[in-house]
């Protein structure tokens, strides 16, 4: 006979928080949002920390090398979508990670020896116009001069001119030291009225280039999600079927992190995925989607570093409608989070959760972490700003954005639903659509951040772990869910927001 749970399952709308005493310690100021997002032992820290705890979906409709800058630049994350050939989706991580922060290894290298003609194919090719020469030519060589557009003039200079004739010259540099801090580097910049400013270790090698426009960039985003070389941390999808072509070139390109999209994955695809990657590789991988207990121990047990939990709820989804599966998302949530606190308890390993899909409201967030979720992914509400990939449009009255699913027909990501069978999308499981443009991603997310701080607080609460803790939630009666909007009033005016 099948099992059947005795209790329906529940979605966010279903709940809401109940404050906690608030002292006057537990301001919006004090409230510190980073969480884990990857594995560790009690006691350890994980290897990678979001400052903020969201990520954006791994759809084309949403994460591309443009989101994944701006959202790491606010502290987030983007796992840049799978569903695009190898070589492009490598190409996009590339372009993310050489995206400047501050200091950042030099990315454009000649040699003494090479030509005018070297340094125009090398600035067509990158888009840099800083190029600095080494006398091995590559990033970390002794530095033997700086290039720059100011150096050449192409309607007067030959092609074939040796670099050696024009570049400025190490004696002419005007460097800083190996340990210099970001804001000595900028007191240089400005001194010396310089564009760009190597950095040069005792023996006189390269070390970084700070450029003045990437410290003004620095200083307005304090929460920047960076790695050890001051580039910012970047995501990106992978499936279980070309796994061994696309990690290697992910890897390649400098991903920092990937996760296995899937709309289900409670698979031994997923199993073989996860080992292939940790057997061959350092870098993280998160694996999922998962709704219940079962699913993820066996993600963890075969080695993931961070699940991620939801089938069926999220916006362009109709996987419950095609398909008859899924689970609603709170019910999911508090499942996987008992089971990681349990897990915890027993190994002293903690695995971090990902509520993915079907956020609506932002206080969805907070209860979602509230719920132990470590980390949220959401596709519309990130595909309504400037920086998703899509087309912005007039529709009536109203400017929107376009939003497709990975099972929508659009995208055909038949490798996200595969279970083995033909090799292709044989019916969609999700839409094409369109979201309400909402503007910046940096305006939005300031004011969400601002919720969810605030609540936070109505909950006693400074630290996401610590709301884990305190919350207490109630589940709100269908009547009661009435009492919750404006109500019994004439509205002087109808918004088209999308909150
Ligand atoms: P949203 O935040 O509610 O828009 O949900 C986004 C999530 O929906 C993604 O992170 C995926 O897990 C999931 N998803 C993306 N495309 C599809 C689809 O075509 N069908 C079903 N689920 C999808």
């Amino acid at each position: 006979m099948a099992f059947y749970y005795t209790e329906p399952s529940r979605t966010f709308s279903e709940f809401l928080l109940i404050p906690n005493l608030t002292t006057k310690e537990c301001n919006p100021g004090n409230v510190n949002l980073k969480t884990p997002i990857t594995k560790f032992k009690k006691g350890e820290q994980p290897a990678i920390s979001l400052n903020i705890p969201f990520s954006s979906a791994v759809m084309q409709s949403v994460s591309d090398h443009n989101m994944a800058v701006a959202l790491a630049r606010c502290g987030g994350i983007s796992f840049i979508y799978g569903s695009q050939s190898v070589e492009d989706q490598a190409e996009m991580v590339r372009k993310a990670k050489s995206y400047k922060a501050g200091f950042v290894v030099s990315r454009s290298n000649l040699t003494a020896n090479h030509t005018l003609r070297d340094v125009l194919e090398l600035k067509e090719k990158t888009g840099h116009s800083t190029v600095a020469i080494t006398d091995d030519g590559s990033p970390k060589g002794k530095l033997l001069g700086i290039v720059t557009s100011r150096d050449y003039r192409t309607s007067r200079d030959p092609l074939d001119k040796p670099i050696s004739e024009f570049m400025t010259p190490f004696s002419s540099l005007i460097y800083g030291k190996s340990g210099i801090t970001l804001s000595e580097a900028n007191d240089l910049i400005w001194e010396h009225k310089l564009n760009c400013l190597p950095v040069v270790d005792a023996e006189q090698k390269l070390d970084y280039l700070v450029f003045r426009k990437d410290y003004d960039a620095h200083k307005e985003n304090p929460l920047g999600l960076l790695d050890a070389n001051k580039s910012y941390i970047v995501g990106a999808g992978i499936n279980t079927k070309d796994y061994m072509e696309r990690v290697p070139a992910l890897v390649d390109a400098g991903v920092d992190i990937l996760v296995i999209d899937s709309s289900d994955g409670y698979s031994e695809w997923q199993r073989e995925t996860v080992q292939y990657v940790k057997s061959n590789f350092h870098v993280k991988i998160g694996a999922g989607n998962v709704v219940d207990r079962e699913g993820f121990l066996y993600l963890v047990e075969s080695g993931a570093d961070f699940v991620k939990v939801g089938i069926g709820g999220g916006s362009i989804c109709i996987t419950r409608e095609q398909k008859g599966i899924g689970r609603g998302q709170a019910s999911a949530l508090i499942e996987v989070a008992a089971a990681r606190d349990k897990y915890f308890d027993e190994t002293g390993i903690y695995v971090p959760i990902c509520s993915d899909g079907g956020i609506v409201h932002d206080y969805h967030i907070t209860l979602a972490l509230a719920m132990g979720a470590d980390f949220v992914m959401m596709g519309r509400y990130f595909a309504r700003f400037d920086e998703s990939p899509t087309k912005k449009l007039k529709v009536g009255n109203n400017f929107v954005k376009e939003f497709w699913g990975e099972g929508s027909n659009r995208a055909r990501n038949w490798q996200r639903y595969d279970t083995g069978g033909k090799q292709g999308l044989v019916f969609e499981e999700g839409v094409d659509s369109y979201v309400p443009y909402a503007g910046s991603l940096r305006e939005n997310l300031d004011k969400t951040i601002s919720k969810i701080k605030s609540t936070m607080c109505n909950c006693g609460s400074t630290s996401i772990a610590e709301l884990q803790k305190k919350a207490r939630i109630t589940l709100v009666s269908a009547t009661s869910l009435v009492e919750g909007g404006a109500h019994d009033v004439i509205l002087k005016e109808s918004t088209m927001s999308g909150e």
